[in-house]
């Protein structure tokens, strides 16, 4: 199947890494968000991204042009009917299954029937978002992990529906973004975040109980377990927001108290202490 056009619904922290490891892959892009100052924002900081790449990546890393050469090939759009002539489309948009669900109907109206959708969910099952359009078959999980354009690994859903050919043009696209796939069965959650979303939380609740100050919770993945990232930093870098809905959204698929969110993660989102993308979270950031 050609892959030429792609769509990238969502322009917020995981969209616009997506669209920028898509357009640096030599792909026309079409990025639809809902706000038009995040496109705007979305642009520079891509544009940001695409120079300091520019300027540590030599050798066959390198970017074969210039950020602004590379971002001409990115439409910017509000409109979802932009979307209309895309082969394939990554959602991106807020962890919520209601906005989720009033998506995915207009874009099966909007697409040509062989486009193939794309969910980069944190939590929601892939065969649930497949049963929103008339194109099951055609639906696929592909959940990119974050920043976009530094890791090399995508974990792949199959939802109970999903061709075999729907799943390879997934791994052909990753091919041309030069990612590997590591291909799972639909979960809730699947592989990655049933166990990731859990530890965050705990790291919450050992913060909140006041057992280790976050830095301290931090050091020790880094320093004992070798890890790059502590699970507070790993959640300032995912959004708090993002992190809460999630845990909500696995309550709510397996009915298990154990993903209870930390009350003290509810009080930082309602305060608007995002992490990294509002400036601040467990940590402090400049934005
Ligand atoms: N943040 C991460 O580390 C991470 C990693 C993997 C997957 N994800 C998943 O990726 C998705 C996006 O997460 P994010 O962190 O980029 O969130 P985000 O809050 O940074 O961005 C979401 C964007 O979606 C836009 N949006 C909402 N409804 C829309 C609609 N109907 N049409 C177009 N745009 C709409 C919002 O304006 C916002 O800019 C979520 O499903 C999330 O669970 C996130």
């Amino acid at each position: 199947m050609a892959l030429q056009k792609i769509g990238v619904a969502g322009a917020g922290v995981m969209g616009r890494g997506t669209a920028q490891s898509l357009a640096a892959a030599g792909l026309e892009v079409v990025l639809l968000d809902a706000r038009a100052d995040v496109l705007d924002q979305a642009r520079e900081e891509m544009r940001e991204a695409l120079r300091l790449t520019g300027l540590f990546k030599t050798g066959k890393n390198a970017l074969e042009k210039e950020p602004d050469e590379i971002l001409a090939a990115v439409v910017w759009t509000t409109r979802p009917e932009a979307l209309a002539e895309c082969d394939f489309v990554v959602e991106n948009i807020t962890e919520k299954e209601e906005l989720k669900a009033a998506l995915y109907p207009r874009l099966d109206e909007i697409c040509r029937p062989e486009t193939v959708f794309a969910a980069n969910t944190s939590v929601i099952s892939i065969t649930r978002i497949a049963s929103w359009t008339k194109r099951p078959d055609r639906v696929v999980g592909l959940h990119f992990m974050n920043p976009v354009p530094l890791k090399t690994t995508v974990e792949v859903i199959r939802g109970f529906h999903t061709s075999e050919e729907t799943l390879q043009t997934a791994k052909d696209l990753l091919k041309l973004m030069k990612k590997k796939a590591v291909v799972v069965k639909d979960s809730p959650g699947f592989v990655s975040n049933r166990v990731l979303m859990l530890t965050v939380n705990e790291a919450v609740w050992l913060a909140a109980d006041g057992v280790a100050e976050p830095f301290e919770v931090d050091r020790i993945f880094k320093s004992c377990f070798g890890h790059p990232m502590g699970p507070l930093e790993t959640a300032d870098l995912i959004g708090l927001d993002t992190i809460l809905l999630s845990l909500e959204g696995l309550m709510k698929a397996f009915g298990d108290p154990k993903f209870r969110p930390c009350p003290l993660l509810r009080k930082m989102v309602d305060a608007g202490l995002l992490g990294r993308k509002s400036g601040r979270g467990f940590y402090d950031y400049q934005v």
